[in-house]
């Protein structure tokens, strides 16, 4: 008996309890495969999976059955391909660039610090850059030149931010230098 023999309700429970990339395969074979594979109840148990081993960490069970199933496929290709913004748009082939827009921003100095010591980074999206100097770590809104937030540390050796729900929220890793070396 081969597998398209199954029922439909059956070749339905084994996607569910398949991976991404098997449902994917699964779906290139046959038409009827790739519209089982589009049911949302498959992308719910993928991304109920998915979150189960760890990888999405800010859906709860109840999340993940509210969600449409355009934003559980978005959950799924975020994880598999990266965020939106690493994706080269469509749209900006061969277009010469030029600056739209120029936004300055304010941020307070620092006697002693010169500007040269600032690193500055754009968030994805582009509303909010990260700006590192001897204050801390601080995230300017580029829309109106707004200090949002700031975490305070002189010895911010790296960081690293994404942007999460939109524009909502921002998951930041910050790697703190140790202790300086005590002189004496
Ligand atoms: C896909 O599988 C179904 C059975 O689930 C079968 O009826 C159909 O003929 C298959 N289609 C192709 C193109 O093989
Ligand atoms: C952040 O700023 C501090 C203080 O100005 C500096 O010592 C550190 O090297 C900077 N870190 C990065 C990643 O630029």
């Amino acid at each position: 008996m081969k597998l398209l023999d199954l029922p439909l309700e059956l070749l339905l429970m084994v996607l569910c309890f398949c991976d991404v990339s098997s449902v994917m395969l699964a779906s290139q074979t046959n038409k009827t495969l790739h519209d089982l594979a589009c049911l949302r109840i498959v992308w719910i148990s993928l991304v109920e999976d998915l979150r189960h081993r760890g990888f999405v960490d800010r859906l709860s069970a109840a999340d993940v059955r509210a969600m449409p199933t355009s934003d559980l496929v978005a959950v799924v290709r975020r994880l598999v391909v990266g965020p939106a913004a690493w994706s080269p748009a469509q749209s900006s082939a061969e277009r010469p660039s030029r600056s739209a827009s120029h936004v300055v921003l304010r941020p307070a100095m620092s006697p002693g610090h010169p500007f040269s010591h600032q690193d500055v980074a754009v968030l994805p999206r582009g509303e909010h850059v990260l700006l590192n100097n001897s204050r801390g770590l601080e995230c300017w809104r580029v829309a109106d030149g707004v200090l949002v937030w700031r975490y305070e540390s002189d010895r911010v050796e790296a960081f690293a931010a994404d942007v999460q729900d939109g524009g909502e929220s921002a998951n930041l890793v910050i790697c703190i230098g140790g202790a300086p070396p005590n002189h004496q």
